[in-house]
């Protein structure tokens, strides 16, 4: 039943013609009119048709998607270059996915599922650890694990950070950025430095007792950063050309040795096994 209180009648329009500032066309604007006779003078400023509103609408769209999608590309080259990969390894050549090499093809699978299961852009809390070893000098072990950070950088798809939140650090820089972050007035104070490593979503180690150098301080580095980083959940790749346990030759030293009986306890949880040897010839030779 209708309501007696409430009239329904439809609103008389009135129509206005006027040319289109984009095209040209003339195009109607139709506007209801008050009961009083009166309207809304202001429906009848618009200056375009339809179709040119749409289309300027559409080309706003496309001119945001191409701002954003250039923003995202400069911010992935930003993160690769303060992700301290060197650049020989940011080459085309070096890419993860374009790896061959017959005799490790069950490491190289590993790295690669490594590298693909890593959950991307957010904080990898509990994801495994890798440990990647072999005697050999010029094997490809650094290119390998440049070529990890390299995937996750490069399928990066939000343009909100500036910061890698990878790091890449070879252990004999490390050594020398904490040492010149204890002198007075350092750019980077060695806690700067530290807390750096200690808070990457995923730190690279490389070259971890290279040339079976032992420091007695490196232990002490070694166990802190990793069990920081083990208490913190976060992974952490190392490489290094000494065996985990057991010295190439006898009377050698192994990672065991030059990283200690605690650190390597703890690496060896995180790394979930994922321990893997990367053998052959030097090619550099
Ligand atoms: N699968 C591959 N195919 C072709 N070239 C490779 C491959 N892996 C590595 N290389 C090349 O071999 C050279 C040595 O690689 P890389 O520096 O990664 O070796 P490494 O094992 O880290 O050596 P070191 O123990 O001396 O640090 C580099 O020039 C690299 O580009
Ligand atoms: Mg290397
Ligand atoms: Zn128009």
């Amino acid at each position: 039943m209708e309501d007696p209180g409430k009239t329904s009648q439809t609103p008389q329009m009135i129509t206005e013609s006027k040319p289109c500032r984009g095209c040209g066309q003339t195009f109607d604007i139709c506007a209801p009119m008050n009961a009083n006779g009166t309207y809304a003078r202001i429906l009848f400023r618009q200056e375009f048709c339809q179709p040119c509103i749409d289309r300027q609408l559409h080309e706003r769209e496309e001119t945001d998607h191409q701002v954003r999608a250039a923003s995202l590309i400069f911010r992935r080259q930003e993160m690769l270059a303060n992700s301290g990969i060197p650049p020989k390894f940011l080459t085309d050549s070096e890419r993860l996915d374009g790896f061959q090499d017959t005799g490790n093809e069950k490491t190289y699978a590993t790295i690669l599922e490594y590298a693909r299961a890593f959950p991307s852009m957010e904080r990898p809390t509990g994801y495994p650890s890798l440990l990647v070893y072999g005697r050999n000098n010029g094997v490809g072990k650094t290119r390998l694990v440049c070529g990890i950070i390299r995937h996750l950088l490069e399928s990066w798809s939000r343009d909100n950070r500036h910061q890698s939140p990878y790091l890449f650090l070879a252990m004999p820089d490390l050594r020398l950025q904490l040492q010149m972050g204890l002198r007075f007035q350092a750019e980077r104070t060695a806690e700067m430095v530290y807390a750096d490593c200690k808070l990457a979503w995923l730190l690279v180690l490389d070259d971890v007792g290279k040339e079976g150098l032992y420091r007695a301080d490196d232990a002490e580095v070694y166990f802190k950063l990793i069990n920081d980083r083990y208490n913190q959940q976060l992974p952490t790749i190392v490489t290094s050309n000494l065996a985990p346990d057991k010295p190439w030759v006898k009377g050698g030293l192994c990672l065991a040795d030059i990283m200690g009986l605690a650190t390597m306890s703890r690496l060896k949880e995180m790394c979930q096994s994922r321990v893997v040897e990367v053998r052959g010839e030097d090619r550099r030779g």
